[in-house]
Parts: C-alpha cells; sequence; structure tokens
C-alpha cells in the first residue's frame, strides 16, 4: 500500500522502471486494432464505409480506448466488457478528428500520417464520415456490450453523450474557434477550452472502464481526478508539441496552432513553463491513484507517457 505521494516513492513501490509500457502499448493497441476493424465492414454504400474505415484504422496511439481497458481492469472487469466502450471512444475521437481538420474548423492536410479525410473524399463525405462514427459509436456500445447489466451501459451511454456535446467537446472547440486570433484570451478561458474539447472525452474515458467493472463511486470520482489531471496534462502537451516536434513525428501539420493563432498554454505560459505545469498535473494524477496499490501500475506508466510522448 502506498502512503505517500512523492513521485519517487511511487516509482521504487510500484517498480515503475521496469514497467514495460513499450510492450503494454503495443499490446493493447493490437487488441483494439483487432476489434476496430471487426467492427465497421465495408457494405453498401462503400463510400461512407471506406471513408470511416480511412480515418479509423490509421493508426493513432489508441490512448482512450486503452485508458477504457486499464480502469476496467483494475476495477476487476474482464476485456469483453469494456472493449465495446474502447472501440466507440475511438470512433468518436476519430469523428473529432475528421471535423476538427476541416476547412471550416482548423483546415488541416495531413492526420495521422496521411491526407486528411476531407483531401481523399471531400468536404461532404469527410462530414457525413464523422456523423456515421459518432453515431454508430453508440449503436456500438448498446449492442456489443458483454456481460454489464443494462444499468451500467446505461450511465455509460449518458456519460459518453455528455462527453461529446455542448457540454463537454463540442463545446470546448467552439470557444476555441471563437478564441482564435484573439491575444487577450484567459487562462480561465484557456482552461475552458482544453478540459471540454480534449479533457471531457479522456475523462469519460477513464471512468467509463470503471463504471462497467462495477466499480463504487469512491473509486470513480478518484479515477475521475485522475483523469482531469491527465486530460489537461494531455491538451498541454499537444500544444507543445505544435511548436517543438516536426510534421513527420507528428503525422499531422506542426506549426499550425501560431499560424492560426490559436489560443494555447504555450503562446499564454511559454513553452517551458507549459511543461511544467504539464508535469506537475501528471504527479497530481499518480498522486490520485496511488491508493490502488500495484494493481494502477499501467495508469502511472500511461501518466508519465502523456507528457514523455513526441508524439
Ligand atoms: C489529437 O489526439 C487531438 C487532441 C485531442 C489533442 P491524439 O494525440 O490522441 O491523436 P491520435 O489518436 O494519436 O491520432
Ligand atoms: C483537438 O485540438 C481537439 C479535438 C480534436 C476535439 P487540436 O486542434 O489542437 O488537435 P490537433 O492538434 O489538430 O490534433
Ligand atoms: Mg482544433
Ligand atoms: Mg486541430
Ligand atoms: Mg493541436
Amino acid at each position: 500500500m502506498v502512503t505517500t505521494s512523492s513521485q519517487d516513492s511511487l516509482s521504487q513501490t510500484f517498480d515503475l522502471k521496469t514497467f514495460d509500457l513499450k510492450g503494454y502499448l503495443s499490446d493493447r493497441q493490437q487488441r483494439v486494432e483487432a476489434a476496430l476493424d471487426g467492427a465497421l465492414p465495408v457494405v453498401y454504400p462503400e463510400t461512407i464505409y471506406e471513408s470511416m474505415r480511412y480515418s479509423l484504422m490509421a493508426g493513432g496511439k489508441r490512448l482512450r480506448p486503452i485508458l477504457c481497458l486499464a480502469t476496467c481492469e483494475l476495477m476487476g472487469g474482464s476485456e469483453p466488457m469494456a472493449m465495446a466502450t474502447a472501440c466507440a471512444l475511438e470512433m468518436i475521437h476519430t469523428m473529432s478528428l475528421i471535423h476538427d481538420d476541416l476547412p471550416a474548423m482548423d483546415n488541416d492536410d495531413y492526420r495521422r500520417g496521411q491526407l486528411t479525410n476531407h483531401k481523399v473524399y471531400g468536404d461532404d463525405v469527410a462530414i457525413l464520415a464523422g456523423d456515421a462514427l459518432l453515431a454508430y459509436a453508440f449503436e456500438y456500445v448498446a449492442r456489443q456490450t458483454v456481460g454489464v447489466s443494462p444499468e451500467r451501459i446505461l450511465r455509460v451511454v449518458a456519460d459518453l453523450g455528455r462527453s461529446v456535446g455542448a457540454e463537454g467537446l463540442v463545446g470546448g472547440q467552439v470557444v476555441d474557434l471563437a478564441s482564435e486570433g484573439n491575444p487577450d484570451i484567459t487562462l480561465e478561458t484557456l482552461t475552458y477550452i482544453h478540459t471540454h474539447k480534449t479533457g471531457a472525452l479522456l475523462e469519460v474515458s477513464v471512468t467509463a472502464g470503471a463504471i462497467l467493472a462495477g466499480a463504487d463511486e469512491a473509486a470513480i470520482a478518484t479515477l475521475s481526478d485522475y483523469a482531469k489531471c491527465i486530460g489537461l496534462a494531455f491538451q498541454i502537451v499537444d500544444d507543445v508539441l505544435d511548436i517543438t516536434a516536426t510534421s513527420e513525428e507528428l503525422g499531422k501539420s506542426a506549426g499550425k496552432d501560431l499560424q492560426a493563432q490559436k489560443a494555447t498554454y504555450p503562446s499564454l505560459w511559454g513553452i517551458e513553463e507549459s511543461r511544467r505545469q504539464a508535469q506537475q498535473l501528471v504527479d497530481q494524477a499518480k498522486a490520485a491513484v496511488a491508493c490502488f496499490g500495484a494493481g494502477a501500475q499501467p495508469l502511472l506508466a500511461l501518466a508519465d507517457y502523456i507528457v514523455a510522448r513526441t508524439h
């Protein structure tokens, strides 16, 4: 049992340095890829399915599904209980990327190492591919979840809906777009943008796994604290990487935020302070889940990965 929240003692107790994060990530990525592949066969009208698959199967870190599987396992659940929701999270996330890249939004040409969806299929089909992925995500959770009571599934469906709607991701995207070119953005507004456009979906990724496994409310609240911290840290790091990484590393156009005069943490604080704040949030996230003992090792490693990642 861990009694202190300092990073060094956590590392010692959980032997974090020997945790094989690379192997863990690649194993989970492969399972998620296989499940996603099976979830979306191409049928008539083929164009829309091909467009959906073009973005869904283009790689990506699969962080949201992996978090969902991790918390389900931590709370004593099995993979079949969480896999449908894990896939749904990736479908929703992919929808958000397709729409985020549209000319009417961030107007990006590259995503996940290839041309953006609208560059290949046109704006019309790209919009519809996002719509279809979003709708299918909810259908998929409702129909394909195995071994979980209807009450828990319903709660997950409701939480997913809130995380992606005007109270969550969409709300964040609206303020993100409205804040472009505004040099006087406040920290409060910026934090609203990040916690909503990115944090909300990451939070439900973490809590849904626990809900499906039948975790108690206290555990769900603790995991929610962890998720809020890594969610904000994740977008701060995304903003930093937009400046420090190359387009090749990112698989998407670097330097876009400055060009579009986006409200970002580096624009407010500079790169070093943004990195420091992200690290502080990750430390806070790790301290929150220390109470779960050795089983929390994947969550600790995933939190570290969020600041250490290069793309
Ligand atoms: C990119 O998300 C969009 C943000 C929310 C910052 P990811 O960095 O998780 O993108 P993929 O899924 O790995 O492509
Ligand atoms: C991503 O914010 C938020 C969503 C896609 C919901 P960004 O616009 O910073 O993401 P990237 O940098 O294009 O991946
Ligand atoms: Mg954007
Ligand atoms: Mg963007
Ligand atoms: Mg970005």
